[in-house]
């Protein structure tokens, strides 16, 4: 695998590139990953792994400094899914001067869920996001569902920018016990690694509620709000929203689902559900 610290050294790759995929990261990569990194060998000949901790994406407070480095072992698992290329740049080499141009999304997309409780991290996300995608040009992308507003705020980027390229949502990957793959979950100690997996096992029982017929959604929200709460849980949200373009659902809507935040102890926690 070739690693490329500079744009200048990723561009040059990309001439020589008939069609190119991107797996844009920051890095501490697990298995949901990964399986990224292998999809997107079904749609190019040179896949691309990026490796970046996006300093906008974090708001002061956030665990920007803390989070998981592990660029060695990160190397090691890319070499062994086949990736050819991986661009590692600097803080300098990405934004040499304060980024003060910035792909602001729309606050019906990027104020809701997850932009309420991290105002301006989707910003952050879009910014970077078109940053890699203007250095590596790629025809196609690739991001896991896990992060689903993430996949959305991306897509209608990528299509409102005219940007030739097609984005792939790639399926959340769990632990055996339903845990969603996530860098974040190294944070968790033993106990708090035992108890992860009931915020899976809420969004299923609510899932098979309305499965079974259930159309009372704010009832369904309430009750696994307070089922986290009971088990020591702090949860932003549990929500119930349109696949489409995550916006509340009227009572006979199809095509739901469910996305929740909450934290456990120090660590927020983020997973979804297609109904
Ligand atoms: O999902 C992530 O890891 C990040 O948000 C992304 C897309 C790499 C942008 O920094």
């Amino acid at each position: 695998m070739q690693i490329h610290e500079t744009i200048a050294s990723l561009r040059a790759v990309r001439r020589k590139t008939a069609r190119m995929a991107l797996v844009p990261t920051m890095g501490n990569l697990h298995e949901g990953h990964i399986a990224l990194m292998t999809q997107a060998r079904d749609h190019a000949d040179q896949v691309v792994a990026t490796i970046f901790v996006n300093r906008l994406q974090f708001r002061p407070g956030e665990d920007f400094e803390k989070y998981p480095r592990t660029f060695a072992a990160d190397c090691e698992r890319l070499e062994a899914a086949g990736v050819e290329h991986l661009f590692a740049p600097t803080e300098a080499e990405m934004y040499p001067r304060l980024q003060t141009y910035q792909i602001e999304p729309p606050p019906e997309q990027a104020g809701i869920l997850d932009g309420e409780f991290r105002p301006g991290h989707f910003r952050g996300v879009a910014t970077v996001v078109m940053k890699l995608f203007q250095i590596a040009q790629p025809d196609v992308a690739l991001f896991g569902k896990k992060d689903y507003q993430q996949l959305m705020v991306i897509r209608n980027m990528t299509q409102e920018f005219n940007l030739p390229i097609e984005i792939i949502g790639g399926e959340t990957v769990r632990a055996a016990d339903g845990l969603a793959l996530s860098s974040r979950n190294g944070y968790l100690s033993t106990a708090e690694r035992a108890e992860a997996p009931h915020l899976f096992r809420i969004l299923t029982k609510v899932v098979e509620a309305i499965r079974a017929g259930s159309r009372n959604l704010s009832l369904l929200e309430e009750g696994a709000i307070a089922e986290l709460q009971d088990s020591g849980w702090i949860p932003d949200y549990v929500a119930l929203r349109k696949k489409l373009d995550l916006q509340l659902p009227s009572a006979h809507d199809s095509g739901l689902l469910v996305l929740a935040a909450a934290r456990l102890g120090s660590t927020r926690l983020i997973d979804n559900l297609e109904v």
